[in-house]
């Protein structure tokens, strides 16, 4: 990716290189990543947004080590995932990414308490102090009136507080969240929206997370679509301050390009020009200007060349 130029390779947290990931079903294949770029920096919170179908979990089950791309590579931390042995990988899922689902059951043990919950994986990773690190991760998380309780005992919002707790046990490089609030109302999911970002804000961890609020998307510094498998734009926040001395939130769209040269025009801009199969590109000093292949216009540029004969066009 090109247009994210921000902080030097070595900083990336995660690092995904032209991913595809091809389901092959009995009698089909189904594409989920059509070679997806993305980069990550360390201490970034991002969110992902895209229609359903478009790879999110896909994406997210490859960087948590649960699924093996097809094609394709991806770093975390500095391991190629691809590399690790079985032993590496388990090391990998319980220490480097934490994850959080968006269906609680999946988060939590039901017969178990909820600091039990927390110690959990603590216990697996022979972690000393668990008690102390657990009571200290309700606090984080406003939940230690609660620690006594079961799963079932709690409010979905409750619950996924919990859950975050769970993933953050082995202080994670990097948590995974596939629409962690995407079964609470909209009040509860911006609280734990926002535990979210204290989280990333306070700790620094690096924060993944999928969401198909739009609200949510406004309050991270920088949300990635993916469409069909790829990335396809990019928004990037930055706060300015103006004249006044007054804050504002600046957000800027972009849309990224592969080290390919690929890119997605967004949906709109092709339904509004009719642009289909091909398109005229032309290169100007500092832009690129992409046209209908079929001129519409009189004053269509690339048409005068066509007709002029223009000698750069047989190139093409
Ligand atoms: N285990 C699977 N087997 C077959 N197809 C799958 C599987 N998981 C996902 N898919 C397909 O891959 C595509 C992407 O799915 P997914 O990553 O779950 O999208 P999203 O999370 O954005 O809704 C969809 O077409 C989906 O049907
Ligand atoms: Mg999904």
């Amino acid at each position: 990716m090109t247009m994210i130029s921000i902080g030097a390779q070595g900083e990336d947290i995660v690092a995904c290189d032209n991913l595809v990931r091809i389901y092959s079903l009995a009698d089909v294949e189904v594409v989920a990543l059509q070679g997806l770029d993305l980069r990550i920096r360390v201490g970034e919170m991002v969110a992902i947004v895209g229609a359903s179908g478009s790879g999110k979990s896909t994406l997210l089950n490859i960087l948590g080590g649960l699924d093996t791309p097809t094609a394709g590579r991806v770093v975390v931390n500095g391991l190629d995932l691809a590399r690790l042995s079985g032993a590496e990988r388990a090391r990998y899922r319980r220490r480097t990414v934490g994850m959080v689902w968006q269906q609680t059951s999946r988060n939590l043990l039901p017969h178990i308490d909820v600091i039990s919950n927390v110690e959990l994986p603590m216990i697996l990773d022979c972690r000393p102090n668990r008690q102390q690190r657990a009571e200290d991760l309700l606090e984080l998380v406003g939940l230690s009136d609660r620690a006594q309780r079961k799963p079932h005992n709690l409010s979905g919002g409750e619950q996924q507080r919990v859950a975050i707790a769970v993933a953050l046990a082995n202080e994670p490089s990097v948590l995974l969240a596939d629409e962690p609030t995407g079964e609470l109302d909209s009040a509860t999911s911006a609280d734990v929206f926002e535990l979210l970002r204290r989280i990333n804000r306070e700790i620094g961890t690096t924060i993944v997370a999928v969401t198909h609020d739009p609200l949510v998307a406004e309050h991270v510094s920088r949300t990635v679509a993916i469409r069909d498998g790829r990335t396809s734009t990019e928004t990037v926040r930055r706060t300015e301050r103006s004249g006044a001395g007054d804050h504002r939130v600046v957000a800027e769209e972009f849309a990224v390009l592969d080290r390919a040269g690929r890119l997605q025009l967004p949906r709109a801009h092709i339904e509004k020009l009719a642009l289909s199969d091909r398109v005229r590109l032309r290169l100007e000093d500092d832009h690129v200007g992409v046209w209908p292949g079929e001129p519409t216009q009189a004053n269509d540029p690339t048409r005068t060349q066509l007709d002029q004969g223009d000698p750069g066009e047989g190139d093409r």
